[in-house]
């Protein structure tokens, strides 16, 4: 018997239950911990909120690492590779008005102001490790929204398979993309049930305070999972589409950096070993946790794949 489109699921919608129902039992002991522990509205800025948060721990339990470590020093290639003068560069980009088009193969593509969002969706708080591919780590305390909340007001049709991230492209502020060692703008992409996976957020806050520009103001990825190179910054677009999207860095060095990039002690960097990692803020390097200490909230995503080929 012919099945009527109509009665075809399409996947994104099939991952979204599937997500609502596993996400109630899966809760993030982090964001329980979170939770319970701030009691005041996290969306203002003031300095008695980044005291409150600073004496937490995330789900480990791990130390979070300094306001001051987190916002000086980072990765951003558009305005320079020195990790201690992204936060000096970057200082003048124009944070808002700020607009993020999402669109592709959605029902109901949709421009939204920044300030909008910020609005309709509750600001969450959420502790995660960050793992760069380099090999150091810090723990941050963001604030934001599932990106999942995004994804369901503009509806993704049955063709959707992945999502793709796209950086703001403007030269002039970034002046990093006049050196074309990189084809800009700066990409990134998921598999979409990746992207439905309740710890994938879209971040608006660090310790309370809107993000400043080098951790990628007004709205930057976090998937706590993969290595810090997928969290994309300062995005300006969200498309979904039907095949694997190119990121900047696959297409940089291939051999180097592939779609996945979930964090793995086993399967090494081509350059060097991925089993420790510094922590900033400490003298002795750590083990490196498979999936950064995530394993129970995604393993299940990479069940049928080869995670050394697939790196
Ligand atoms: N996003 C853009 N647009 N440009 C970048 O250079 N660097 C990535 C990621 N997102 C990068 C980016 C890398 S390599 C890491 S480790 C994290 O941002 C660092 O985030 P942080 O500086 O907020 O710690």
């Amino acid at each position: 018997m012919k099945i009527r489109s109509s009665e075809i699921t399409s996947e994104y919608t099939y991952l979204s239950r599937r997500k609502f129902i596993t996400s109630t039992t899966k809760l993030m002991l982090g964001t329980l911990l979170v939770s319970s522990c701030s009691d005041s509205d996290i969306t203002t800025n003031t300095q008695s909120q980044i005291d409150n948060v600073s004496n937490n721990i995330d789900s480990l339990p791990d130390k979070l690492t300094t306001y001051e470590s987190i916002t000086n020093y980072n990765n951003f290639y558009e305005f320079t590779t020195d990790k201690e003068r992204v936060s000096i560069l970057s200082q003048d980009l124009v944070i808002s008005p700020w607009t993020i088009r999402v669109g592709g193969l959605v029902k109901n593509p949709r421009t939204f102001a920044v300030d909008d969002l910020i609005k309709i969706f509750d600001q969450e708080e959420r502790i995660y490790r960050l793992r760069c591919v380099e090999g150091w780590s810090m723990v941050i305390p963001w604030q934001g929204f599932p990106l999942r909340k995004l994804l369901d007001l503009v509806e993704p049709t049955m063709d959707a398979r992945y999502v793709r991230f796209e950086t703001l492209y403007d030269p002039n502020q970034m002046p990093g993309q006049k050196s074309n060692w990189y084809e800009w703008p700066y990409v990134e992409g998921l598999r979409i049930d990746e992207a439905v996976n309740d710890l994938t957020l879209i971040a608006t806050g660090i310790y309370g305070k809107s993000l400043l520009p080098q951790n990628g103001a007004p709205l930057r990825l976090v998937v706590p999972w993969k290595y810090g190179f997928k969290s994309i910054k300062s995005i300006v677009r969200i498309d979904l589409v039907a095949k694997q999207p190119e990121s900047l860095w696959m297409k940089a060095a291939p051999r180097e950096y592939g779609f996945y990039a979930n964090v793995n002690p086993k399967v090494n960097h081509p350059r060097w070993s991925q089993k420790t990692e510094r922590r900033i803020g400490e003298l002795q390097r750590r083990n490196t946790l498979m999936f950064n200490g995530y394993e129970e909230e995604v393993a299940d995503l990479y069940t049928n794949l080869d995670m050394t080929t697939n790196f």
